[in-house]
């Protein structure tokens, strides 16, 4: 609120000027901790596909400040296989590890180079993962090796899932499934293959709305998850927030931002 507004309402309260800052302290925090509004403007990095570089700030602010990734132009075949369209796509890596849920030495686990591409219907993503031991021995989809995308389609960064947050998994067999009051299976498309050192998803998610402009950003995060043939997931490997919420928790994903 401009200052000259607060003169108006705090003369009509009657209130004297010196309390002023102390009565307006709690409301600004009140408005900084609001979800992010869909189209405002992010104090994020300006380089994209790589860790952002962001202006100096205070712990705090650099705690709260998401990674941005962004989606460039393009319309890939859905085939598994990696075609032109993605060699103008920068990538990002999926390699932060969950404490609590890994079992394998560090060097061991699934990690994957994730790049994201767009068109006026879709979102696109291309994974590269490196899992040296392939296994989908588990009966939960998200307890094989797999990937996932999380989507915050209207940016509001809730601590739990809206109508329009789900969850998007893809198996190495290119098996899909999900969860999330947004998820839709028809909306998922996806092809997979297996290669030596791992394998290769793609993903095809459409996006209702007519939303898809340059400009546009969303909350996503990625998840690789990873089975080696045990009782269940031995690691799990995340772009991000190095917690296992995604799958409940909108608030700490990155964004994505389409170019
Ligand atoms: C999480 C699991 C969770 C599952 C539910 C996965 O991404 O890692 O912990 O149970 O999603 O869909
Ligand atoms: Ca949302």
């Amino acid at each position: 609120m401009r200052r000259s507004r607060w003169l108006v309402i705090l003369a009509v309260i009657g209130m004297p000027l010196a309390m002023a800052p102390l009565a307006m302290a709690p409301l600004a925090m009140a408005q900084e901790s609001e979800p992010v509004e869909l189209g405002s403007k992010v104090e994020v990095g300006a380089k994209v596909g790589t860790e952002s570089k962001v202006e100096p700030a205070s712990d705090q602010d650099q705690e709260q400040k998401p990674p941005v990734v962004t989606a460039v132009k393009g319309s890939p075949v859905i085939d598994g296989k990696v075609d032109d369209f993605w060699a103008k796509a920068v990538g990002v890596h999926v390699r932060k590890q969950v404490d609590d849920l890994t079992v394998v030495e560090k060097g061991q686990m699934a990690t994957a180079t994730v790049k994201l591409l767009w068109d006026e219907t879709h979102l696109y993503a291309l994974w590269v993962v490196k899992d040296s031991k392939l296994s989908l021995d588990h009966y939960e989809d998200w307890q094989q090796d797999s990937v996932e995308l999380f989507l915050d389609r209207n940016l509001k960064r809730t601590v739990f899932y809206q109508y329009d947050d789900a969850q998007y998994r893809v198996n190495y067999e290119g098996k899909v499934s999900g969860q999330g009051e947004g998820y839709v299976a028809e909306d998922l498309q996806a092809a997979a293959s297996v290669n030596d050192s791992g394998y290769v998803v793609e993903m095809s998610i459409l996006i209702p709305g007519r939303v898809m402009e340059p400009g546009y950003k969303m909350g996503v995060e990625m998840q690789v998850n990873d089975h080696r043939g045990g009782q269940g997931r031995d690691a799990i490997t995340k772009w991000n927030h190095d917690e296992d919420d995604s799958w409940e928790d909108t608030s700490n994903f990155g964004i994505v931002e389409l170019k």
